[in-house]
């Protein structure tokens, strides 16, 4: 075995000439060369509204997190705004189901009033509106059932009808987040004809079927009740096609695209990240968060470090916005409160 004195000895005086431990040696020499910034204006908070007043429900697999009335939801997205966030993404939770999911494009919906109440309080907060059915149907899936299949075809139109009606209520953006093909080409064509032709249209376009959603259909009450997503869902194992499933969005005329999971799909941003030149957002969806929160709630973790670093993962992978239940308490973190 070669002695370590020895081994230097024979690679000459003054190894290693490379030493990269010179620009991490402070923290002010770290922040200088530091790749990858994670801002609060990146950052989009996720809001669960239901109807109502004054209503404000726990979410056990979320901790923090609430089922809030407008008047609430109102209040909350003005808070994360102060703290910076850039965008809230607003999910309604109705009261009633049925089998079309009609409640979806109700404009006294709670999704449609709680965008009101949210771009009253905060008028230069971005609202993102999430347009699916699956809260909205009383079998839970996203789209309409036909013989029991999820219908495309005969979805689009549904999915355009709440888009157009999120857009009335004021979403700055609306994100389909259904998986059916063609959704936003429909979408935005149903947004130009009633002249909503400002709104954009943030595509969940490779969307995975994951087990990391378990909380979310928990907290929105959208979990299948038969069969499950991965007839319109992606499949897991799949890379190249999420880049494929980018690009057709794209060229629907999405003004943004999604991926999601994000934590997991690390490699699924990079190659949507290197595939398009449009902003791209990644969901750091409800089960990754969950994880981190139950593991620091043992004194597994230190939630904010490997939060923190969680999110600027994504970032580092490619995607320019971050979705995350984290926002807000991210955003604090980073201006060190
Ligand atoms: C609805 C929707 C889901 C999520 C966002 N929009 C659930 C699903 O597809 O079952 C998941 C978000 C999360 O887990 O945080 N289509
Ligand atoms: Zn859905």
């Amino acid at each position: 075995m070669i002695e370590r004195s020895e081994l230097t000895a024979s690679l000459g005086a003054g190894f290693p000439r490379v030493r990269g431990r010179r620009l991490r040696a402070t923290a002010s020499l770290r922040r200088m060369v530091r790749e990858t910034r994670l801002a609060p204006d990146q950052l989009v908070l996720p809001l669960f509204v239901v109807e109502g007043r004054g209503v404000r429900q726990p979410l056990e697999a979320l901790p923090g997190h609430f089922r809030l009335s407008p008047d609430l939801a109102a209040q909350a997205a003005a808070r994360a705004h102060r703290a910076g966030v850039a965008a809230v993404l607003v999910f309604g939770v109705p009261d009633e189901k049925d089998e079309l999911g009609s409640g979806a494009w109700d404009p006294d919906g709670a999704a449609q009033v709680g965008v009101r109440a949210i771009k009253d309080a905060a008028p230069d907060l971005v609202a993102i509106t999430d347009v699916c059915l699956c809260a909205y149907t009383d079998h839970g899936h996203c789209g309409v059932v036909v013989d029991g299949r999820v219908h495309n075809d005969r979805s689009l139109e549904l999915l355009a009808r709440t888009a157009v009606s999120h857009a009335e209520a004021g979403a700055d953006l609306v994100a389909p987040s259904d998986m059916m093909d063609g959704r936003v080409g429909a979408v935005r064509a149903a947004l130009d004809a009633e002249g909503r032709e400002d709104v954009g249209l943030l595509s969940y376009a490779a969307k995975y079927a994951s087990a990391l959603y378990g909380p979310f259909r928990e907290a929105a009450g959208s979990a299948p009740g038969f069969g499950d997503r991965r007839g319109y869902q992606m499949d897991p194992p799949n890379a190249r096609e999420a880049v494929r499933e980018a690009l057709l969005d794209v060229d629907e005329g999405a003004d943004m695209v999604m991926v999601k999971p994000a934590a997991t799909y690390l490699d699924v941003i990079a190659r949507v990240r290197a595939a398009t030149s449009l902003p791209l957002a990644a969901y750091h969806v409800s089960g990754e968060c969950a994880m981190l929160a139950a593991a620091a709630e043992r004194g597994w973790l230190d939630e904010r470090a490997a939060a923190l670093e969680t999110l600027v993962a994504i970032r580092r992978a490619g995607a320019d916005i971050v979705i995350s239940y984290y926002a807000e308490r991210a955003a604090a973190w980073l201006a060190g409160t």
